[in-house]
């Protein structure tokens, strides 16, 4: 074994270490009733998303890398996604409060006695390079970052609490151009990658100009008072019928205050800060509020190539500042604020060319929909991203400020239904060039 390899195995501890610190802030800053309560029929009952990330240890980490017996085969269906929707979750016969703890601490001996004796280095796919436990490592991240979006669903007084994020020391505004041009999107190096971020492929990107911030809440403000909610020309066919059926007049969590506008964030309710960017907006919202500013969204490949290519060796990097691990100067990520920063926060991130705050912050939607690369294999299982594949759901890139650094780089997809915005959802423009 190389010191490598100890390092990996060193490394894979402390990560689930800190994702199960976590997810132990978030169950622990609720009561019983809490916990076990339906915050809303769009998220679980957040002793229901705790479970499950322990089922999900269990069956990848204790029996199928580590080849052991079951510890408790008899809850699977309970916790299998697939096979209830979340409003119906409260209903089943869930381990309480106290045997979901108990459950996921048994698991997680048991899964660093596999750790512990695995042949990182050598063997079977799954476990080469540590992938399961990497899997499992952001498996956990991105149901904490679920459950933190439950937390701002739930109501009564608030429970959790941050120093506001740190204040930009110059405003970054407009935009920037990105040449025309072949790139490398995707990844088959990146360790960690999931199936879909897989493979790396060469993609031609027309000339476009991209915004080097996420739209603010002073501009959607303006978009609001202008009357972008009531002028059917600014929506597509499918997102004005959402509008009028839903109701829309503005982000998820914001309330009019006379001429300006307050938001509700989990649990205190606050003007809102012009300068930071809009969060808890749809799809059909950002695309509306895009073809009244005169642009439109940026697509998949486009965000991509805005976030990796650098355009002095052509290179595809990890991330937007380069290749080096993320460190806390470089986002906003991990929930260490509850809330995104302004643009020009994190100059220490932005890409080659001066877009800022990429990864971090808020999803940021694209136009594109969810689809395999060219090439792609379903690995280690259909049901992690296959599935999704199809017109139905759009993509997200760059993570949020309740995303853990983990479960998220410069080849990262996330996908969600248009209409959504209970999760930590905002946008930029692009135009072409
Ligand atoms: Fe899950």
């Amino acid at each position: 074994m190389t010191i490598e390899t100890e390092r990996l195995r060193d490394r894979v501890a402390a990560e689930l270490l800190r994702a199960r610190e976590r997810s132990t802030r978030l169950t622990e800053a609720v009561d019983d009733d809490d916990l076990v309560a339906q915050h809303s029929p769009l998220m679980s009952p957040l002793v229901w998303d705790l479970a499950h990330v322990g089922n999900q240890e269990e069956l990848w980490l204790v029996r199928d890398v580590g080849g052991r017996a079951a510890v408790r085969q008899d809850i699977d269906e309970l916790y299998d996604a697939f096979k209830h929707a979340r409003r119906d979750r409260r209903a089943l016969p869930l381990l309480n409060p106290a045997e979901a703890r108990r459950y996921v601490a048994q698991v997680r001996d048991k899964a660093l006695d596999v750790l512990d004796r695995a042949r990182l280095d050598q063997g079977r796919r799954l476990v080469a390079d540590g992938f399961a436990f990497g899997m499992i490592v952001q498996h956990e991240q991105q149901h904490d970052e679920t459950m933190l979006a439950t937390h701002q669903l739930r109501s009564g007084p608030p429970v959790l609490s941050a120093a506001p994020p740190p204040a930009p020391a110059s405003v970054v505004t407009g935009e920037v151009l990105v040449p025309g041009g072949p790139f490398t999107m995707g990844t088959d190096t990146e360790a960690w990658a999931l199936d879909n971020e897989r493979p790396a492929h060469q993609v031609f990107v027309a000339p476009f100009h991209i915004d080097r911030a996420a739209v603010t809440n002073g501009a959607y403000a303006a978009f609001i008072e202008a009357g972008g909610y009531d002028d059917p020309r600014w929506w597509t066919a499918a997102g004005w019928d959402h509008r009028q059926e839903a109701g829309l007049t503005g982000p998820a969590h914001w309330q009019r205050d006379g001429s300006s506008f307050a938001a509700t964030t989990f649990g205190r309710t606050a003007p809102v800060v012009a300068d930071e960017p809009v969060v808890h907006v749809g799809f059909h919202e950002a695309s509306a509020y895009a073809k009244w500013a005169g642009k439109r969204l940026p697509t998949e490949a486009e965000w991509e190539k805005a976030a990796r290519w650098d355009p002095a060796t052509g290179r595809s990097r990890r991330y937007p500042w380069g290749d080096a691990a993320v460190e806390s100067r470089h986002a906003n990520l991990g929930q260490r604020f509850l809330r995104p920063s302004a643009a020009g926060a994190f100059p220490d991130g932005a890409s080659p060319l001066g877009v800022h705050q990429l990864i971090g912050d808020v999803w940021e939607w694209t136009s594109s929909d969810f689809h395999g690369y060219p090439g792609f294999a379903a690995f280690p299982y259909r049901e992690y991203s296959e599935v999704f594949f199809g017109p139905d759901y759009k993509v997200l890139r760059g993570g949020s400020f309740g995303t853990d650094a983990s479960a998220v780089r410069g080849t990262f997809r996330n996908w969600d239904y248009p209409i959504r915005r209970q999760i930590f959802t905002g946008f930029r423009c692009a135009r072409d060039a």
